[in-house]
């Protein structure tokens, strides 16, 4: 699809904008390494195919995370340029949002079609970046703990709440 093509093209020109985003595709002499440019691009482009082919099956999920594993924990040909920002995710996402959003409005006659397949668009799109973050937050569960401070409240789920007992919320 010919739309698929240029939105991608479009993502991966505002990469090259700015010094920012431009740098994670430099080689170490600071010119653009055109092989992996390629190869990044016709992986942006797979992905927005299989959206919007819906190709979404249970492994769907899976690989949307380890996507975003690849941006927030950089292979060791890239360790020296660390992470990806998670604010670039979100700012290509919503980049990705306003593109296709064009797109719709300039395709289809039916204005109101268009509008609320944007809006389909934006939700799917929203699920799909909660997945990629997913892959950057790094949280570290303990077991919690009594609280007996005389000053506080004992629970901080309420009286009726005990450990096992769900989320206290039905009693
Ligand atoms: C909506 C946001 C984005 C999506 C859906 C996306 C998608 C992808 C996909 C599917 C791959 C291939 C992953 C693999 O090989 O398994 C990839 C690789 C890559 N992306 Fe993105 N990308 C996004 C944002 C970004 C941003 C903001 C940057 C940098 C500014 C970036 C830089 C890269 C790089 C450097 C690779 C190659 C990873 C490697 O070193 O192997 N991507 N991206």
């Amino acid at each position: 699809m010919k739309n698929a093509d240029d939105l991608t093209a479009a993502v991966y020109d505002n990469f090259l904008k700015f010094p920012e985003t431009r740098r994670f595709f430099l080689e170490a002499d600071g010119e653009i390494d055109e092989v992996r440019l390629t190869r990044r691009k016709h992986s942006l482009s797979r992905w927005l195919r299989g959206s919007i082919d819906f190709k979404i099956d249970d492994d769907y999920p899976i690989r949307v995370l380890a996507t975003g594993i690849v941006h927030s924990h950089p292979p060791s040909h890239r360790a020296h340029l660390g992470s990806i920002p998670s604010r670039f995710m979100v700012a290509s996402m919503s980049f990705i949002q306003t593109a296709l959003a064009d797109v719709l409005r300039d395709e289809l006659e039916d204005q109101d079609l268009a509008m609320r397949a944007s809006i389909a668009w934006n939700k799917m799109l929203m699920l799909q970046l909660d997945i990629l973050l997913a892959g950057y937050v790094s949280e570290t569960p303990t077991e919690a703990v009594p609280i007996n401070d005389e000053k506080g409240p004992k629970n901080p789920f309420g009286e009726g709440f005990h450990r096992g007992s769900g989320t206290g919320a039905d009693r």
